[in-house]
């Protein structure tokens, strides 16, 4: 079986190569990815010269790029993670959103219908759901509860997804999807909330939580992420959404004051910044779904995950330092500077 995974450089695509060439030797594994600031061929490294694996350089909204790409390798399965990905730079600049999200899926899903598929799969997020509210604790993100988004982020992914239902529908093109809760674990990139926080702790700089700490989100290691896609595009039924989740909800105050007590650091470095605009409250999967069709429940508990990230973290400096001294410095003067 030929699988391309698209955005295979970036955090959890790269983990689901490394997955599918350990799981399935006997497949052949194609990245395209256009490397953006997000992804990272030195991540790719350990894999680039086996027999079964092939990195592409391309952006997915490239049709020409794309169709060729086809034409070589005639894929059974598309997994698709390229994306822009984070919701702070999606208030900054929605436009790469839209065209990398939206119109990059279409794109795919367009070389699917012209050369054949047997599975197209759409990795989305549980935040097209927008949020839930604090003191509704038994209020969960079911596959029925309705779009509603709240960035310009989550707002291209759903857009996204509607289009993925749409191919299904009007074209019969073989799609799944599903929508997971936030990751954690190796090669995450460090301007999101657990790895930034990491770094910046080991640096002895201010860990910046934005407006009181209380936001709650829903935390998965990421192997079991990738494990849950490899059960759907095997096993799922097309045309059909999963959840994907570990009922694993902590407020992100909390969350840094672990990842003090793990680096044996000061609570003090914790910084209170301004508020990010539109901030989703909770997040929180109902997960029944997938368990009860598929099997698949999380294996790692947050507390053993986040003792392997803080290690993976210290073990390779070489992998995060350079991310953190190029661009990046750019990035976060932008972002925390007047905060
Ligand atoms: P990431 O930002 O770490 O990686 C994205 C990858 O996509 C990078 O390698 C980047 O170079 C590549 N890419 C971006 N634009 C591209 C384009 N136009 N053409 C080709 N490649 C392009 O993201 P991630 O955290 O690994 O997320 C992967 C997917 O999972 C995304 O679709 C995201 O919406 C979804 N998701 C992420 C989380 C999470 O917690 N990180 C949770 C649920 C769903
Ligand atoms: P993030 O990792 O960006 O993921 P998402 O917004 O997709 O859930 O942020 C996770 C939570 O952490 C979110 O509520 C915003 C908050 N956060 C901070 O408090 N400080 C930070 O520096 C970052 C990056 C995020």
């Amino acid at each position: 079986m030929t699988v391309i995974v698209t955005g295979g450089a970036g955090f959890i695509g790269s983990n689901f190569i490394f997955y599918m060439l350990k799981k399935y030797p006997s497949y052949r594994i194609i990245c395209l990815d256009k490397l953006t600031y997000a992804g990272n061929l030195s991540t790719l490294a350990p894999v680039m010269d086996s027999a079964n694996f092939r990195f592409v350089k391309a952006d997915i909204c490239d049709r020409e790029a794309v169709y060729k790409l086809f034409e070589e390798e005639h894929p059974e399965t598309v997994v698709n993670f390229a994306a822009e990905s984070h919701v702070d730079r999606s208030i900054e600049n929605p436009g790469i959103f839209l065209q990398t999200n939206i119109m990059g899926t279409s794109v795919l899903m367009d070389a699917c219908l012209r050369y054949g598929i047997k599975r197209f799969h759409q990795v989305s997020t549980d935040e097209v759901y927008g949020d839930l509210p604090l003191d509704r604790p038994d209020l969960l993100f079911t596959e029925e509860t309705s779009l509603h988004t709240s960035s310009p982020y989550s707002s291209s992914k759903a857009a996204a997804d509607l289009l993925v239902l749409a191919y299904h529908r009007t074209y019969g093109l073989p799609v799944s999807i599903s929508r997971c809760s936030n990751n954690y674990g190796p090669y995450h990139f460090p301007e999101k909330l657990i790895p930034l926080m990491i770094v910046n702790a080991l640096a002895d700089k201010p860990l910046p939580v934005y407006g009181k700490g209380e936001n709650v989100r829903d935390w998965l290691y990421v192997e079991d992420h990738c494990k849950a896609i490899d059960l759907i595009i095997h096993k799922g039924r097309e045309g059909e959404v999963y959840n994907i989740g570990g009922h694993n909800e902590m407020r992100n105050i909390d969350i840094v004051k672990l990842i003090c007590k793990e680096l044996g650091k000061s609570e003090n470095l914790i910084t209170y910044v301004s508020d990010r605009k539109g901030h989703d409250m909770r997040y929180a999967i109902d997960p029944t779904k997938i368990h009860g069709e598929l099997g698949w429940l999380p294996e790692t508990r947050f507390k053993d995950g986040v003792k392997k990230t803080v290690k993976w973290y210290l073990d390779n400096r070489a992998w995060w330092e350079p991310i953190i001294s190029g661009e990046y410095k750019n990035y976060y003067e932008r972002m925390y500077k007047n905060r």
